[in-house]
């Protein structure tokens, strides 16, 4: 009897999981199989470009490890409230864009969490189910590296989303790492709305000249061999750096290089997604 009590439980916890999110036209999942190659920055500018273009846009980060998203929108230091027990507000770091991250939930930046994979699955579900997201034309999901609990929990949940973006740098190591969340993805059966290639060369500060100090090229040549679209480059520009640590985003940078880059990467995110928002 208990059992079928829990079955029930959770056939209602995902109907009302799958209802909250029906009201989210177009939902990307941001991934890599490295750390440190630039997925949080992706999301978090690709996420203020499109808030900025008047779509109305959420940001979750689900890298419950390392919560950076917070940091890099300059709310780190503010907390999420709920309406009553259940529902959980999103913060809204600008206009059009709320925010969700464990970081504005009482977690405390220097003290690691040891959480197991049901734990986080929980928490994951929490994000979608009790947060009031409202009517979005997109939510970004900032994942951690790699193909573990937290992109598989994502890709079990909403099984509709628009699809993914994989996030990888020029050298060979990075697209091996590439390789299989371009597998994960096909294997789950998650579109791939493309692969971007962050890193891809320094401009200079002082000249603007361009040195591929990780290669180039590599992120193209992935997309190439599995047929999957590329996005586009994005350079190593101290600029991008800034960003993030700033609050600020480089997004708003709409005169320099890695700014332009990156709003002709959102538009061919926009061209490939934006099926359901007229
Ligand atoms: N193209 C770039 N140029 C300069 N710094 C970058 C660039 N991309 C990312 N960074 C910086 O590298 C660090 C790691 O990026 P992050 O987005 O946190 O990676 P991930 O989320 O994949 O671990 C951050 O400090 C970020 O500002
Ligand atoms: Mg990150």
């Amino acid at each position: 009897m208990e059992q079928v009590n829990r079955i029930a439980e959770q056939a209602e916890e995902t109907r009302l999981l799958r209802d909250n999110m029906s009201r989210v036209k177009n939902i990307i999942m941001v991934m890599s199989g490295k750390g440190g190659v630039g997925k949080s920055t992706v999301a978090v500018n690709l996420a203020l470009g499109l808030a900025k273009m008047g779509k109305s846009t959420g940001i979750l980060d689900i890298d419950i490890h390392g919560p950076n998203v917070p940091k890099m929108l300059g709310v780190d230091d503010q907390q999420l409230f709920s309406s009553d027990e259940k529902r959980i507000i999103p913060l809204e770091s600008s206009p059009n864009l709320k925010v969700v991250s464990l970081a504005l939930a009482g977690y405390e930046p220097e003290r690691p969490i040891i959480w197991r994979g049901p734990i986080k699955m929980n928490v994951i579900k929490q994000f979608l189910k009790d947060v009031e997201w409202g009517e979005l034309d997109y939510l970004v999901i900032d994942t951690p590296p790699g193909t573990g609990d937290e992109p598989l929990s994502i890709c079990q949940l909403l099984p509709d989303m628009a699809g993914t973006i994989i996030v990888t740098t020029p050298q060979e190591v990075a697209n091996l790492d590439a390789m299989k969340s371009v597998s994960f993805a096909r294997e789950l059966k998650v579109p791939i709305i493309g692969i971007i290639e962050n890193m891809s060369g320094f401009v200079c500060p002082n000249c603007g000249s361009v040195s591929d100090i990780f290669g180039k090229g590599g992120g193209k040549a992935i997309a190439e061999r599995f047929k999957e679209n590329f996005l586009g480059e994005l350079p190593l520009d101290p600029r991008i750096m800034q960003g993030g640590d700033s609050g600020r985003g480089f997004i708003s940078d709409s005169e320099g290089p890695a700014g332009q880059a990156m709003t002709a990467i959102i538009e061919k995110i926009i061209a490939g997604v934006d099926t359901k928002s007229a």
